[in-house]
């Protein structure tokens, strides 16, 4: 028998996304919505994320103060997602930080250190941990969490982010092992550099500047990577049709991560 997709992919699922005021996290709420999913959005930047709820429409989605790295924040998200949908079908732990660029790590503050931890793998911990008091009673859900290529790869952003985003991949892993018993999908959504503040901030270039740095970059030519195309990989793992895909790390990243650039095997003449 021929299966169709459904046009409204989240129909009556709710989702809760971190990281949502901004960047991936908002494009995300905003085709959640579209796919007919009722969307917590929780950040700490309050004005945008109320601003993100609006465009939205106040019947499908509601915004929380939530800096993850603050466990009563996080519980207090989850518990507000099920107060007010009944539910947690989806959660997205997507929120993350960036340290500034001290590249030798002899530079690098152990306090520094600390806080990118502290959101980018205790934040995702702790959402893993709070979704799993909700989703296990309910024996389904999907958690998703934004790694990066440099969950990856070394040399592509600070210490303290590459080894967050490492551990963001080891904990998706041991808790898709944990919770697969009880039907719960665990995976990530690794993608390369997009135009979003965290990215912009860190490389010191916006617009047009900066596109054309990390699009000479890449591997893959002709394209642009965008929030959008994170927003759909995230669409795909929380919905139905990714029912049987767990432990997953999904890169996003036109190839970037699988390229040795010490050798160049396949570089076509200029002319060609
Ligand atoms: N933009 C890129 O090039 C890129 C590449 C790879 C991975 N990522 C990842 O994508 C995810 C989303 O980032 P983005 O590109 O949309 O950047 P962004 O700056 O647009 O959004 C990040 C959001 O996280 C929020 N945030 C920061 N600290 C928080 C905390 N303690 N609690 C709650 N919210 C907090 C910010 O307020 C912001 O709204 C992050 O996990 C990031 O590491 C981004």
């Amino acid at each position: 028998m021929l299966m169709t997709t459904p046009t409204r992919r989240l129909e009556g699922k709710v989702a809760l996304i971190t990281g949502a005021a901004s960047g991936v996290g908002k494009c995300t709420a905003k085709l959640f919505a579209e796919h007919g999913a009722k969307v917590v959005i929780a950040d700490i930047q309050d004005q945008l994320g109320q601003a993100v709820c609006e465009a939205i429409g106040s019947s499908s989605s509601i915004y929380v103060h939530c800096d993850v790295s603050i466990e009563e924040d996080v519980k207090n998200a989850v518990d507000i997602a099920v107060a007010t949908y009944g539910k947690l079908d989806i959660m997205f732990n997507n929120a993350a930080t960036l340290d500034p660029s001290k590249y030798r790590i002899i530079d690098n503050e152990k306090t520094e250190f600390e806080r990118v931890l502290s959101v980018n793998v205790t934040g995702v911990f702790l959402g893993m941990k709070h979704a799993a008091r909700v989703m296990v009673p309910a024996r389904a859900g999907s958690i998703i969490s934004t790694g990066s290529v440099a969950s990856n790869i070394g040399g592509v952003a600070s210490h303290a982010y590459c080894c967050a985003k490492h551990a963001v991949v080891g904990l998706t892993k041991n808790v898709a092992v944990e919770l697969g018993q009880f039907g719960i999908r665990v995976n990530c959504v690794s993608p390369y550099a997009m135009a979003t503040p965290i990215a912009t901030s860190f490389v010191g270039l916006e617009g047009e500047a900066f596109e054309n740095l990390v699009n000479s970059l890449a591997n893959l030519k002709g394209v642009t990577c965008v929030t959008d195309d994170v927003a759909k990989a995230a669409l795909f793992l929380a919905s139905d049709e990714a029912k049987y895909i767990s432990g997953h790390n999904l890169f996003i990243d036109g190839g970037f991560t699988i390229v040795n650039p010490s050798f160049n095997m396949f570089q076509y003449p200029e002319d060609s």
